[in-house]
């Protein structure tokens, strides 16, 4: 099989690795790709906003199957294009993806089939939002309706910032993405992401990650894409698994089913475990990048057969196995990141790694020959064991050999569970 995978990041270049490792593939091309991934994929030179140039590149080299990897293709129609052009696709279409695009089409998605989720109300009139925040209380939870490049939440837990992030995004903070509000009630307990794949009609469950969003030790400072991520997530016992897919998964593929937009690709579930069990916080139409790097390191099946079965509509005749080992992934970002960071710093080493260890490029170029960060998360150095606190000791035993002057990274990703396993 013939695979065409769109994206550029540490989640892309983990897809490249494990899609390459199948037997069933023939040719892996990747656009725009990296470095990391150019070890896998043949690089095209495509632009992937013009997508008659994507469905051309796909006749020519025919191939079988289209990856996309991160949400703005999605959203912008490019799985539609490439399915009304008869190209297998994982990846939902632009309406499907409204379910990342768009968190009130989610709420009332949620609403509409009793699927468990913090009360909330759209606005689009900021002194309707703010009587309403005013009369709920703190802590509440203000979004922006749209994409806002994962900043357009505030958790608020006096009623003044609730105030301050409404005049935010009506003021225009977040672009057209806070043109609408939601305020939502503020859910406690512990989060955790959940995967899951979905052909239109069929679920496949994944597996679970946690991730950590702020970029200081001991999950302070400002939010970030992710600094790290573990999985499996032990907050998510197979109880809390099974009750995900019948309470969340299952009522949104009949939802999305019944609304005449069937959702192909991957369910990224944000999920809060409360007192009452797994409620969902949002949901993502594609893999989470760091979360999708663990997460092909404990896969055991072959991704490609996984995909190319979501993609068409045939996920009822495969399965996917785990390994039992947990992995860890550590986020190095240029120093200044989530702020201004220098870019094109020199990487001057990365070293060899063994089975059960991987460092996945995440924002690395070539320049004259020689490896340069170009983004603000740049490497994800990965490592597998036993348990979460084997996964660290091995991540970071690897990071120590890493040399790259202008890199950072936390130094206790996994922390809360490797609490837990001390306990
Ligand atoms: P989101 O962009 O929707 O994932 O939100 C970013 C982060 O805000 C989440 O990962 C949670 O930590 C937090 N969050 C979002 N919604 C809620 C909520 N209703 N209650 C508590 N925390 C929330
Ligand atoms: N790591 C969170 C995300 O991919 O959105």
């Amino acid at each position: 099989m013939k695979v065409l995978l769109i994206g550029s990041g540490g989640r892309e270049h983990a897809l490249a690795w494990k899609l390459a490792q199948s037997p069933k593939l023939t040719a892996l091309y990747a656009a725009p790709g990296n470095p990391g991934i150019a070890e896998h994929a043949e690089l095209a030179s495509l632009d992937i906003d013009d997508h008659q140039a994507v469905v051309r590149f796909c006749r020519e080299r025919a191939v079988d199957l289209v990856v996309v990897g991160p949400e703005a293709p999605l959203v912008a129609g490019l799985a539609d294009v490439l399915r009304a052009e008869g190209i297998a696709t994982f990846g939902p279409s632009a309406a499907a993806a409204r379910l990342e695009g768009s968190k009130g089409f989610t709420k009332d998605l949620c609403s509409r089939y009793n699927i468990p989720t913090g009360a909330y109300r759209r606005f689009t009139d900021l002194a309707e939002a703010k009587a309403y925040v005013q009369q709920q209380g703190a802590p509440i939870v203000v979004k922006a309706d749209g994409l806002a490049a994962g900043k357009g939440v505030t958790v608020a837990m006096t009623l003044d910032e609730a105030l301050a992030a409404i005049d935010d995004c009506f003021d225009g903070a977040f672009g057209s993405a806070g043109a609408e509000v939601v305020v939502e009630a503020y859910l406690d307990g512990e989060e955790a992401s959940f995967f899951c794949l979905s052909d239109g009609k069929t679920a496949l469950a994944l597996a679970t990650a946690q991730d950590h969003k702020r970029v200081g030790d001991g999950d302070t400072g400002p939010n970030t894409g992710g600094m790290g991520a573990y999985s499996p997530a032990p907050v998510m016992t197979p109880e809390m698994v099974s009750r995900t897919m019948k309470e969340i998964i299952e009522p949104t593929i009949r939802g999305m089913a019944e609304s005449g937009h069937p959702f192909t690709g991957v369910f990224f579930a944000g999920l809060m475990i409360t007192a009452k069990g797994p409620e969902l916080i949002e949901y993502n139409v594609r893999f989470g990048d760091p979360e999708c790097q663990v997460l092909m390191m404990r896969l055991k099946s072959d991704l490609l057969e996984l995909l190319h079965a979501a993609a068409t509509e045939t996920l009822d005749r495969v399965s996917a196995s785990w390994s039992d080992d947990a992995a860890l992934t550590v986020v190095m970002a240029s120093k200044g990141y989530p702020g201004a960071y220098d870019k094109g710093t020199a990487i001057a080493n990365l070293p060899a790694t063994s089975a059960g260890e991987k460092i996945f490029h995440a924002g690395t170029a070539l320049k004259d020959g020689r490896l340069v960060a170009t983004g603000g998360r740049v490497l994800n150095v990965t490592a597998t064991g036993r348990t979460v606190a084997e996964a660290q000791a091995g991540a970071y035993a690897l990071v120590d050999r890493v040399e790259w002057e202008s890199g950072f990274c936390r130094r206790d990703i996994g922390w809360q569970a490797i609490a837990r396993e001390k306990n």
